[in-house]
């Protein structure tokens, strides 16, 4: 995937988006206007200002300089109207999207443009109602992120509609289905806060939780890790061991989160405090704030074992998904005083349930 841009924090919403189909070369013409040549890529996507002429003298170099033959080549509609779909075409867009098109809608248009053969293909078996409650809850996710990216107010119409098809997804069918197909795409922050939602959902089911508690602890799973999307994706999605600089940043993702809740307002304190504390552990050795025992409630405790657990069973580009049986010893085995035992031996059934089919994923 290749990304072009005028203003890469302007397109980090499309990043996110082409990187659920693998890893994403940003070409930041404000940086690097005459570019590096990029290697091939499956798909090209333009973000520039398409009236400003220095912009797409800068595209049309970088597009010169990386092999092209058949590839799609979508372009944002961003400038002035009479010239933008002129210029695309200019520098050889096959397809043009509008700017104010949200990421759930790009990601179903690339989807089609690249016939996005394998999702399909590895869903057909599944039963239509999974594959549409899916669907739904990536494209919820995609939608909060990229507004979290950007700041804006979450979209908490999106979170209700994510929430609701997860717990669908999680009563009506094989757990091992959802987390086969969202492992697909693990490298995504929205792809871990799915597994770690459905995993969440299916661990308050089997605690007999209402429906309205097991609502809460999905959206609180749903949006643990919110303030992720303030992280650059070059760390996110760094292959290699990172430095301790890099860990403090992605440390900062709690206070970030919570901080993003608290400012829109309307989240409940559950909530609030599984975004910010999730990392937390009883035994005081965790962050943000070194909490203790009593001071980290039942349902932060449980996000976060599903959050340890789907973060080992995690299929990334640089490491095999650990097998469930493999991810639960590993929980169990962590320091006695770490994580709560009642709520670990009750999340054994939730953690097996996955385990068939993803020996066979
Ligand atoms: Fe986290
Ligand atoms: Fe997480």
């Amino acid at each position: 995937m290749l990304l072009i841009t005028d203003r890469a924090e302007r397109s980090r919403s499309l990043e996110r988006v082409l990187a659920y189909w693998g890893s994403c070369a940003v070409a930041d013409i404000a940086k690097q206007p005459s570019g590096p040549g990029y290697r091939p890529s499956r798909l090209v996507l333009t973000d520039i200002d398409l009236s400003c002429s220095e912009s797409v003298l800068a595209a049309r170099r970088i597009l010169a300089a990386s092999p092209a033959r058949g590839r799609p080549h979508l372009c944002v509609l961003r400038g002035a109207p009479a010239h933008a779909e002129v210029q695309a075409n200019a520098i050889g867009a096959t397809v043009t999207l509008s700017a104010d098109m949200p990421p759930g809608m790009i990601r179903a248009k690339i989807a089609e443009v690249l016939g996005d053969r394998d999702a399909p293909d590895e869903a057909a078996h599944l039963p239509q109602r999974l594959q549409r409650d899916i669907a739904t809850a990536t494209a919820a996710m995609a939608d909060l992120l990229a507004a979290a990216a950007l700041d804006g107010p979450l979209p908490v119409g999106a979170i209700d509609a994510g929430v609701a098809a997860i717990n669908r997804a999680t009563e009506e069918s094989d757990l091992g289905d959802w987390l086969s197909l969202v492992r697909r795409h693990d490298d995504l922050t929205y792809q871990h806060c799915l597994l770690v939602s459905a995993l969440a959902a299916a661990f308050g089911r089997t605690l007999g939780f209402s429906e309205k508690d097991r609502g809460l602890l999905t959206a609180a799973s749903v949006l643990h890790d919110i303030g992720k999307a303030r992280i650059p994706v070059a760390i996110l999605q760094k292959e290699g061991a990172l430095t301790a600089e890099e860990r403090a940043v992605i440390c900062r993702h709690t206070e970030f989160g919570h901080g993003m809740l608290v400012r829109q307002g309307g989240f409940g304190g559950e909530i609030l405090d599984a975004v910010l504390s999730h990392h937390e552990y009883l035994d005081g050795s965790g962050y943000p704030q070194g909490l203790q025992g009593a001071q980290i409630s039942d349902l932060v405790r449980m996000v976060t074992i599903c959050d340890i657990y789907a973060a080992l069973i995690e299929r990334r580009s640089y490491k095999a998904p650990m097998a469930p049986t493999e991810a639960y010893g590993v929980l169990t085995g962590m320091a006695a005083d770490k994580l709560d035992r009642a709520l670990l031996r009750a999340f054994e059934r939730v953690a097996f349930a996955g385990a068939a089919s993803a020996r066979n994923s």
